[in-house]
């Protein structure tokens, strides 16, 4: 089945920060876990390039906007392998193949009725690149702000518009039957509630500055970059083109968008997709944010997070691990050193590491690096194996609905239950009294490090892939498919090293 899930399209007026890695590292664990299923996965990410905000950071460069957005954009698309991640495609808004894309989806929308030309009056803010209605806004001395904090000001100009108010009882009707398409469910009640408080016509295209998609057949007009940058999500797939493409293939797809954008995704976008006959999102997954050490991250107070740098000094894995184990995914979290410290140290060092590393180094000096398959279980070791079957079921079901967290959990659940069993059972005693029983003790416990790699193969892919070479696992074989059966063959054992050092306090 084909499984297609994006990131948002980051915008090129800053360099990635933590908060960009988070959303790309979170695509790339569902992708992996789709994968995994046997889907047929299409990945994409790619960088939003026109606005307001866009040509203003270039301006205040010392370059064209074309040099600076190709410059700002390489640094998102490098990025992406930096965090271990593989996508399929990135796309950019100035490529040709998007902006025709756009451009013929505009005119599917004038055609199909849907925008009128009229004069747009209101505030504005860059950053948001969003239009707000006085009611949204904060007064602040003479000025106003939104609630986060974002300058406007008053626009007055010429305007197309498209026909959102038309779309309102459609939106309800398509939510009210559908309401596992949003998620988490307070957000789904958000957008609902939204919708319901009712929709104006939205402005569509600007006339106060050039940096944007022209709108078709009226130069004085360049599209509003939202339109622009939401059709990523289809130009990236070859629409218009439909027949025997990825558009026919993969469309509608999985959104993975912070909550900050959520109303764009989920009224906008689905509107504008029903205006022009096509299918909206298959679903939209709203995600928190992240402060660091208790503060909101921002430029201005210096507390911005770069990935690169925290990765360098904690490690992929231990990064990728402690984001979406640390907080339920769609929460908001905070970002602290010492929160990463002993997360990692809890779970993939004591838990998980010390696990592989004790038992794969004892394989080795006693029993020469082999195990033979055996199916002699006891009651307790069928009690592990039933363990390790409700764990594994509570993991797919979570990774499922997008619940990273819960679905780590339930792995960390199953390597403590572990532990417990290896001190019970002490392979080191019962080498002493009972060789063969131990031998069946270390094939479970085999089986239950391996499985357990296996589900934590889309987090921390590096390690994971480590483990199982450590095991000789055949990476042809890796699939949920029949995961529950145990393995048929021996098991065998090379090179342990240890693969998650403690982290000093
Ligand atoms: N260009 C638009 C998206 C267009 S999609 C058709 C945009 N870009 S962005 O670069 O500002 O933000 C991209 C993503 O980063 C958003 O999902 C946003 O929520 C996320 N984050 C930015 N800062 C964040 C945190 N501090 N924490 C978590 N995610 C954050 O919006």
């Amino acid at each position: 089945m084909p499984f297609y899930i994006t990131t948002p399209i980051y915008y090129v007026n800053d360099v990635p920060h933590i908060g960009h890695a988070y959303t790309t590292i979170a695509c790339d664990i569902l992708s992996r876990f789709q994968k995994l299923n046997n889907q047929d996965v299409f990945f994409l990410s790619g960088t939003d390039e026109h606005g307001q905000k866009v040509e203003k950071a270039a301006l205040n460069s010392s370059t064209t906007s074309k040099k600076f957005v190709d410059q700002m954009s390489e640094n998102f698309k490098k990025l992406i392998p930096f965090l271990g991640c593989e996508i399929n495609d990135f796309i950019r808004t100035t490529e040709k193949r998007h902006i025709e894309g756009v451009q013929f989806f505009w005119q599917k929308l004038k055609k199909n009725n849907q925008i009128y030309l009229s004069n747009y009056e209101g505030w504005y803010s860059i950053r948001d690149e969003a239009f707000y209605v006085e009611s949204d806004l904060i007064k602040d001395g003479n000025d106003y702000k939104t609630s986060s904090g974002s300058t406007v000001e008053w626009v007055k100009e010429k305007s197309y518009f498209f026909k959102l108010s038309k779309w309102q009882d459609k939106l309800i009707e398509y939510y009210e039957n559908n309401p596992e398409l949003i998620s988490p469910k307070s957000r789904y009640n958000e957008v609902l509630s939204f919708i319901k408080g009712g929709l104006k016509d939205l402005s569509i295209s600007r006339t106060t500055f050039s940096w944007g998609v022209p709108v078709p057949e009226d130069k004085e007009h360049v599209m509003y970059v939202w339109i622009d940058a939401l059709c990523n999500y289809i130009t990236a797939l070859g629409y218009p083109n439909k027949e025997n493409s990825s558009f026919n293939r993969y469309w509608p797809g999985v959104h993975i968008v912070g909550k900050d954008i959520l109303r764009f995704h989920a009224v906008y976008w689905p509107a504008f997709l029903m205006a022009a006959e096509l299918d909206p999102p298959k679903k939209i997954f709203a995600h928190g944010w992240w402060t660091n050490e208790g503060n909101k991250i921002s430029k201005s107070l210096g507390n911005v997070i770069d990935p690169y740098s925290i990765i360098k000094e904690y490690g992929l894995d231990q990064i990728r691990y402690f984001l979406f184990r640390e907080i339920p995914f769609g929460n908001d979290g905070d970002f602290s050193k010492n929160a990463i410290s002993k997360r990692v140290n809890a779970d993939l060092s004591n838990n998980y590491g010390n696990l592989v590393q004790r038992i794969s180094t004892f394989i080795i000096k006693n029993c020469n690096g082999r195990i033979n398959q055996t199916l002699n279980f006891n009651k307790v070791d069928n009690k592990l194996i039933k363990l390790f079957e409700e764990k594994f079921k509570n993991y797919h079901e979570q990774m499922s609905i997008q619940q990273i967290d819960k679905a780590l959990r339930s792995i960390f659940d199953l390597l403590s239950e572990t532990n417990v069993y290896v001190d019970s059972q002490a392979p080191w005693t019962l080498i002493k009294t009972d060789k063969e029983r131990m031998k069946v003790v270390l094939f479970l416990i085999c089986n239950i490090i391996i499985k357990s790699t296996i589900m934590l193969l889309p987090v921390i892919t590096e390690s994971s892939t480590k483990v199982l070479k450590i095991f000789n696992y055949n990476f042809d074989c890796i699939s949920f498919n029949n995961f529950n059966k145990l393995l048929d063959h021996d098991i065998e054992i090379s090179n342990p090293k240890p693969i998650f050092p403690r982290i000093n306090l």
